[in-house]
Parts: structure tokens; sequence; C-alpha cells
């Protein structure tokens, strides 16, 4: 797929619903009892593999238009799947799913793409054998293939190396089985959607600092979960209007929790015009309208405790920087190299091949900015938030730049081309 320069990017786009929200929506629904209703589901294929998986655990899911219906079976409800469950290119599926699977009383399997095959597992597997799972990478390699045979599992404390939800939510599901509280400590917080809606269908669940403990089986009762637009699918047009002179455009209800807004603090430290309108709160998360004016920016240093507030949007961040006057460093983001591809070598590839000053480091970038960027042949990886980013970074380059793999886009923004050339005139 070709894309060129852009003269501007003008009026209102609605991104479509968050996916990590999505997934919790289904896997919580599944444990509930009753029926949990779910609109604004975001119906990209990480998710539709999740919802896959848990009709096999036995759970019947109506996928209608504008809204999904998860009949509950409550937390001992699963049945044993009949076949292997495929997690497609889904992470989240993939972790938070071994969590509640260590806890069954059946055996499952789990597999999903080459990527998947390829990302870290041990430290989901860990924390799990810790509490008494089964666990075992099925070619002993630390990765997917995974089988899981359920086991009863016992409470702990866990310190995580790594500030990942994935990793948190996967332990607090467990512990939903475990014979006592469990808890998790990471490094900095991540994103807290599993404790606010695991909340709202009645576990406890507290949070102090960076630690989130949960008290073992609760009853969950069935929700109405309105799931608020996605800030990492935001993030592509808030960097595509301050690439593009002359821009102003507003993107309606994204989800600006505190875990997850890190790319509008790190715009707005490098000089955006970003302005939140109309604050609200849906299911628990906080929402707003985003009202964002091209702007020029400067470099900054993007570290420590903001990096997990803002993980999917650093290949964008990079991007951006290279319109920004100055540098900018990433860093203490070396999980970018187990995304679903290395986004580190990624993006140094592809930015340089568009004659950006980037260089790679073991945990980050750097970029020097202010350099014209021209467009180049981009292999996507089949990331999806790599072709996003390159498809908006060509709005602000000269010549034609190509997305190999564009399609890749499906897993988390299925319309995203068709709603970024709705908003763009192409020079
Ligand atoms: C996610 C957590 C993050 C993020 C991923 C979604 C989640 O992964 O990169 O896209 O829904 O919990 P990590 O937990 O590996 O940081």
């Amino acid at each position: 797929m070709k894309f060129t320069r852009s003269n501007s990017l003008k009026g209102t786009v609605t991104v479509p619903g968050d996916k990590s929200i999505s997934h919790r929506s289904i896997m919580f629904g599944a444990l509930a009892e009753g029926t949990t209703r779910v609109t604004n589901f975001l119906q990209g294929a990480d998710c539709l593999s999740t919802i896959d998986c848990f009709r096999k655990l036995g759970i019947q899911i109506e996928n209608r238009s504008n809204e999904i219906l998860i009949h509950g079976k409550g937390l001992h409800g699963l049945q044993a799947p009949a076949s292997l469950l495929d997690v497609g290119n889904s992470g989240t599926t993939t972790r938070l799913i071994s969590g509640i699977l260590a806890g069954q009383q059946f055996t499952s399997e789990l597999n999903g793409d080459a990527s998947i095959q390829s990302r870290p597992m041990k430290r989901i597997m860990d924390p799990l054998s810790l509490m008494g799972a089964k666990i075992r990478s099925i070619r002993d390699n630390g990765c997917a293939p995974l089988h899981i045979q359920g086991a009863p599992l016992h409470g702990i404390h866990y310190h995580s190396k790594v500030a990942s939800a994935q990793v948190k939510s996967c332990i607090l599901l467990a512990g939903l089985y475990a014979d006592s509280p469990t808890s998790v400590t990471e490094p900095y917080l991540s994103r807290n959607h599993s404790e606010i809606m695991l909340k709202h269908f009645g576990a406890s669940v507290t949070s102090e600092d960076t630690t989130a403990t949960i008290l073992p089986d609760p009853k969950l009762t069935a929700q109405e979960i309105k799931v608020p637009g996605d800030i990492s699918s935001a993030a592509y047009f808030i960097a595509a209007a301050l690439m593009v002179p002359g821009s102003e455009i507003l993107i309606k209800n994204v989800g600006i929790n505190p875990t997850r807004d890190g790319i509008l603090r790190v715009c707005q430290d490098m000089g955006a015009d970003i302005t939140i309108l109309n604050e609200d709160r849906t299911s628990g998360e906080p929402t707003a309208d985003l009202l964002i004016r091209y702007s020029e920016l400067h470099g900054t240093t993007v570290e420590g405790a903001v990096i997990p507030t803002l993980i999917d949007e650093l290949p964008v961040v990079a991007a951006l920087a290279c319109f920004a006057r100055g540098t900018t460093i990433i860093k203490d983001a070396q999980e970018l190299k187990v995304k679903e591809s290395n986004r580190i070598d990624v993006m140094v590839r592809n930015l340089s091949a568009m004659g950006a000053k980037i260089t790679a480091t073991d945990d980050g970038m750097i970029i020097e900015g202010g350099y014209p960027l021209c467009g180049a042949v981009i292999d996507s990886k089949l990331d999806h938030r790599i072709a996003m980013t390159f498809a908006i970074t060509a709005l602000a380059s000269d010549g034609e730049t190509e997305i190999i793999g564009a399609d890749c886009v499906q897993i988390s923004y299925p319309n995203f081309y068709s709603d970024l050339a709705a908003l763009t005139d192409t020079v």
C-alpha cells in the first residue's frame, strides 16, 4: 500500500474501542454469572482470537453488529476445549488466558502465529509455577505452544522484573483460583484495566503504589461494559496532526486512564498543542475528546515510569521525534524488543531508510530531529503498530512510501486506512 505527503489533517474522528479493555470484557464476562453486554467492542483480529478461545472453552458469545453478549458461567463454569486454543497474534490473549487455564480442572494447549511463537512466556510460566501451576513450553524454548494442566493453586506475592500488565493480569487471574490472597509488585505501574474491571465484576482487588492484590474465589456478576476509544489507536492521528503543518483534528471518546496516557504527556513535553475536552468516565475508565493542533516540537527524554504508560506508542514517538528540533532519547524501553516485532530494530531500520538520524541503543533509541524524511519501502514485519506508524509518517515526508504487509492493521484497527483518508487532504 502506498502513501504520499498530505496538505493537512482536518476533521473529527472516533477511534475504535480499546484493545486491552475489549479482551478483558470477554474474559471476565466469561467468568461471571449471567449475561455481560459489551458495546464499542474492538472487532480487531486480536480480540476475535479471545472470543474464539472462550467459545472453545464452552462459553456462548453472541457477536452482534453493535454489541457483544457473553453468557458467562461463573468462575468454575469453563469446559475442557476439544481442540487447541488459537491465540493468533495476541500476546494479551496468550498471557491472560494462561492465568485462567492454570486453575482449571482440565488440560489445554494453546498456540498462535509465528510472532507469538517467538515471544517470551517464561515471564508468566515462572510465577504460575510458583503458584503450583503445571505449565510448560511444548518446544521447551520458553515460548508458545504452551501445555497447561489445571492444578490447585496457592497465593503468592510476586515481584515482577518487568512492568507488564499482561504478566500482572495473568497472575491476578490465577489468583482467582488460589487458596489465599495473591499480589504482584512491579517496578513501575503498568496499565490497570484488569484491576478496574475485575472490581466492577465484584472481585476484591486492592492497589497500593505498584502492588495489586486479589482475594480468591469471588462471585463475579455480569456487567454492562462500554469500551472507551483506544488511546493507542488515537496516537497515530495525534502524531499525524503534529507532523503535518496546518492540521487541526478532534478525536472523540478516547480512554485517558493515567496508566495509558503517557503519549499525551510526552507530546505536551515536546511542545504539542493538545486540549482535553469533555472529560467523562465509562465503566470505571476516564475518557475525553482530544483536540490536536499542529505544533512545532522540540526533543525530549522519555524514560522511567512513563514508559509502561506509552509502551505501544513508542514507535510513533520515535517517528514524531524526527520532526522535532533537537535530540529525543527513549530509554528504559527494552520491552520494545519483545513486542509483535523487535520494535527498536524495525523502527531504526525503517526510519533510517527514510533518511532519519536515528540510533538503536540497548534499551531504546536516540533520534536527532529536524532532517527531512523521504519515502521508502517499509517492511512492517506484519506488526500493526509499525504499519500505522509509517502510514502517518509518509504524510509528512517527500515522495512515496510503500508499506509491505499493510493489511496487518486488522489486528487492532481494521478501518485505520479509511479513517485516516477521511482526515487527510493529499497533495
Ligand atoms: C497489554 C499490555 C502491554 C501492551 C499490549 C497490551 C495488555 O503488554 O504492550 O499491547 O492488554 O495488558 P505488556 O504487558 O507485555 O507490557
